[in-house]
């Protein structure tokens, strides 16, 4: 049985990864430090697939502690979620998401080299395109400066993994997520933001649940139909199943490339206040709004070209925006 190590892989898309992987009958072993996750997590999964994954509470900035646990299991392929990921977070602090995003890839990416551990999915994001020229947004779009020392992590990243494979022959895939939302069906894992939600569904679902006064929409002047900006909602079930689809890819020696990235959402745009109705509608709760100001460093539209993904991943979306924002209340009702 193949055995695989999930970075933060008690977070909200690592977790939901962990049970498709179990599902998929891998062998998981999780590292995750706990500084934006919580234990219970573990517990929720094995209640799920009844397996209890191996879990190690690492902090992979500490290259000390990196190289002992590779000295003490063999791994055949890691899934690296591990990173700090509020954007905002990042502008105020950018030398902790730098010490932190490519600290942890810097001392995974050598114990790889040195024990020639070789297939490796890397968790990256649509926000390195930018606002892209042309939509819907393939692969081929040209990599934007990034907006934000979060987004910046993720293109160096990318090009650290791009180096490394070419000098030491491993193979990689990053997957480019677009917007990752709602929760798996037992409810017993979601999106737990840890404070005041930056993102637009657990802010939506705190508000149907009384815990936030009122949802501020971000701008209704952008140029969209309905004025408010556009981004390709995937369900975290059908991302998760992406990564397993992706390391299959790896370990069946079927990449074409030792380096590929492919953009991983539903290939259709959702407005904000598409969502607020879509969100009323699935769950029969009122939703308190308003209009506010744009959100500094918000782009208007987003919406992934899922054909390499599709055709290559042999991939798709199967789950339905509606049933994504149902999923998310009935998890936020568990809270
Ligand atoms: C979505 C839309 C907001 C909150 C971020 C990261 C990206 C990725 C996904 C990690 C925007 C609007 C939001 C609110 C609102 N994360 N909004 N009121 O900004 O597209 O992407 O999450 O990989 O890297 O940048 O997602 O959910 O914050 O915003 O109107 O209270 O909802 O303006 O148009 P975003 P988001």
């Amino acid at each position: 049985m193949k055995k695989i190590l999930v970075t933060g892989g008690l977070g909200f898309i690592g977790s939901h990864t962990v049970v498709e992987l179990q599902n998929a009958g891998f062998d998981v072993t999780i590292i995750d430090d706990l500084s934006n996750s919580k234990i219970e997590v573990l517990e929720s999964i094995q209640e799920i697939t009844g397996k209890l994954p191996e879990f190690h509470q690492i902090d992979l900035k500490v290259k000390k502690d990196v190289t002992d646990f590779f000295n003490n299991n063999n791994i055949d392929g890691i899934i690296h979620f591990a990173a700090f990921k509020a954007v905002g977070e990042s502008v105020k602090k950018p030398l902790e998401y730098y010490e932190n995003n490519i600290g942890s890839l810097v001392y995974l990416l050598q114990e790889m080299r040195d024990r020639s551990i070789d297939n490796f999915i890397f968790s990256s994001s649509c926000t390195v395109y930018g606002q892209a020229d042309e939509l819907p947004i393939t692969e081929e779009a040209p990599i934007k400066k990034a907006e934000s020392p979060y987004g910046n992590t993720k293109q160096i990243g990318e090009e650290i993994i791009r180096d490394t494979c070419k000098a030491n022959g491993l193979n990689a895939i990053s997957l480019r997520y677009f917007n990752p939302i709602g929760a798996h069906e037992s409810a017993k894992i979601g999106e737990l933001p840890l404070g005041v939600p930056q993102n637009l569904i657990p802010y939506v679902t705190q508000t149907a649940a009384g815990i936030r006064e009122q949802l501020s929409v971000f701008g209704d002047d952008y140029n969209t139909p309905d004025g408010t900006a556009i981004r390709d909602y995937i369900h975290v079930v059908d991302l998760a199943k992406a990564h397993i689809a992706a390391l299959q890819r790896l370990l069946q020696k079927e990449n074409k490339n030792n380096f590929e990235f492919f953009n991983v959402g539903t290939g259709k745009g959702s407005s904000v206040l598409e969502i607020v109705t879509a969100f009323e509608k699935a769950t029969n709760q009122k939703l308190n709004y308003k209009i506010a100001p744009r959100r500094e460093g918000d782009i208007t539209a987003a919406y992934a070209d899922t054909n390499l993904a599709n055709s290559e991943l042999n991939w798709k979306t199967e789950k339905s925006i509606e049933e994504a924002l149902q999923s998310a209340w009935e998890w936020q009702k568990k809270q």
